[in-house]
């Protein structure tokens, strides 16, 4: 067993548990490989928040059942949520011919599993109220930013949502271990942070929050940037506002899922709190930390969403103005309490829903860029930009892509650039310093992206 094949689906706390995974492979003498064709091993690392998520493995699964068929020596696994989640049908399936099923907290023990599994389907499945891994090291990706988790598993139980089974209960990680770990990072040339947890607000270590946590790490060296995803409401104490206010590191920049702007449909979900709380947090935010950018999670189609409900939600975002949001179909997830609700609102109501909200965020998103037209940001560096000539690309306090004339920066440098025209998800600048006159100000129709 020498290479192994990695694949990532979902959310960003699988990226970081996939470099935790490299770490765990490479300590015991096993090498990542890009091509699954030389691979020894094959792992998906995988997604369960959406069905949609798990068809998307499935079907890639058929690709490597195919493959394994040409070399009955290939092991092939899936790990991750939809592993813990779909353990007894992926096992008992002969079709999929699977080899070994690991859970979020059997990744310490993987490179013993494939060994094993090479010779009889393995699974790993327990789930461990005390596993961090807070002791071992991650393989880091390349770039400026570093991923750092700080808890795992959630306890917040919203009914639609399958994460607190599939990752377990919540547990954090010691402050000292974690200001160890961004000092390492620092030390290895990453400049940038990012915190993450299912609800990394509720982080506490002891006596120690996320605020503390915070604090603590703003006074690490070198380090440029500190962000954060993703918080709850309900976790968003006056401590934490304060601290990120404070802290000059911590990025003006906070996703805070909202998910419906109907306090019935919220209730329903378990979020724990009103609209009404919602608004006074996004107040006290704003107020805290003026130049706040606001992303957030929506779910169209809940059971027992009604049109006004709904309307709730299209009247809020006009409201709040997000600067960008990620809006959901709900999907009905086995083991969730909304699983056994019959469902009310239908997938082409859905789908109406969710067009409907696509198109008004696409022009408050689009609106929101263009208000920083004629005003100087600063990006830190990331490297070359996709497309353009001589481009670079980086990201601007707020998260924004920025894209700016290539002045031989390098990843990692911060350079202050003025926007001279946007598209809905990306602000493109003049070059740095730049003293002429500003070019013409013009905001581009289309939503391409950059970086
Ligand atoms: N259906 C649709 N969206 C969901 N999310 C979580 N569970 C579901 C579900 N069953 C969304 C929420 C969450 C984001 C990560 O995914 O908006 O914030
Ligand atoms: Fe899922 Fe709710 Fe926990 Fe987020 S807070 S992971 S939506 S249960």
């Amino acid at each position: 067993m020498r290479h192994v094949f990695l694949e990532t689906y979902g959310c960003q706390m699988n990226v970081a548990d996939s470099e935790l995974i490299a770490g765990v492979l490479e300590r015991a003498g096993m090498a990542l490989t890009d091509r699954p064709e030389d691979a020894d091993a094959i792992v998906l690392n995988t997604c369960a928040i959406r069905e949609h998520a798990e068809q998307r493995v499935l079907g890639r699964l058929g690709d490597f059942a195919r493959l394994k068929r040409r070399r009955p020596g290939l092991v092939v696994g899936v790990a991750g949520c939809m592993a813990q989640h779909l353990r007894k049908r992926l096992l008992d399936d002969p079709s999929r011919a699977l080899d070994l099923v690991v859970g979020p907290d059997g990744y310490r023990a993987l490179p013993e599993l494939l060994r094993r599994a090479a010779g009889e389907p393995v699974a790993q499945v327990r789930l461990d109220r005390d596993e961090t891994y807070g002791d071992l090291e991650p393989k880091r990706g390349k770039g400026v930013r570093a991923w750092v988790t700080v808890q795992r598993g959630c306890d917040k139980f919203c009914t639609y949502c399958v994460v607190p089974y599939t990752r377990g209960r919540e547990r954090s990680l010691p402050l000292e271990e974690l200001v160890a770990q961004v000092r390492a990072a620092t030390a290895r040339g990453y400049r940038e942070i990012v915190f993450l947890g299912q609800t990394v607000n509720s982080y506490h270590d002891g006596d120690h929050d996320f605020a503390d946590l915070m604090r603590a790490t703003n006074d690490v060296d070198d380090l440029l940037r500190i962000r954060f995803t993703s918080p709850h409401p309900s976790d968003m104490t006056t401590r934490v506002i304060e601290a990120m206010a404070t802290c000059d590191k911590v990025c003006p920049q906070v996703h805070l899922p909202l998910q419906s702007a109907s306090d019935a449909v919220l209730k329903s979900m378990n979020r724990t709190y009103t609209l009404e709380q919602y608004r006074a947090i996004v107040a006290a935010l704003r107020s805290a930390i003026p130049s706040l950018a606001l992303s957030t999670d929506i779910i169209v189609g809940f059971t027992g969403e009604t049109e006004v409900d709904f309307e709730r939600t299209v009247e809020y975002l006009q409201e709040v103005r997000y600067d960008s949001a990620f809006l959901f179909k709900y999907s009905a997830r086995p083991d969730t309490k909304a699983f056994h609700w019959p469902e009310t609102v239908s997938e082409d109501e859905k789908g109406r829903r969710l067009e409907r909200l696509i198109e008004l965020q696409l022009a408050i998103s689009a609106a929101r860029n263009d208000e920083w037209l004629g005003r100087e940001v600063e990006v830190l560096v990331e490297g070359a930009a996709r497309r353009g000539d001589r481009q670079l690309y980086g990201r601007s306090l707020q998260y924004k892509a920025v894209v700016f004339p290539d002045d031989g920066a390098r990843a990692g440098e911060l350079r202050r650039v003025r926007v001279v025209a946007t598209t809905s998800n990306t602000l493109i600048a003049a070059a740095p310093r730049a003293t002429a006159a500003v070019p013409e100000l013009v905001r581009i129709g289309s939503s391409d992206s950059a970086g």
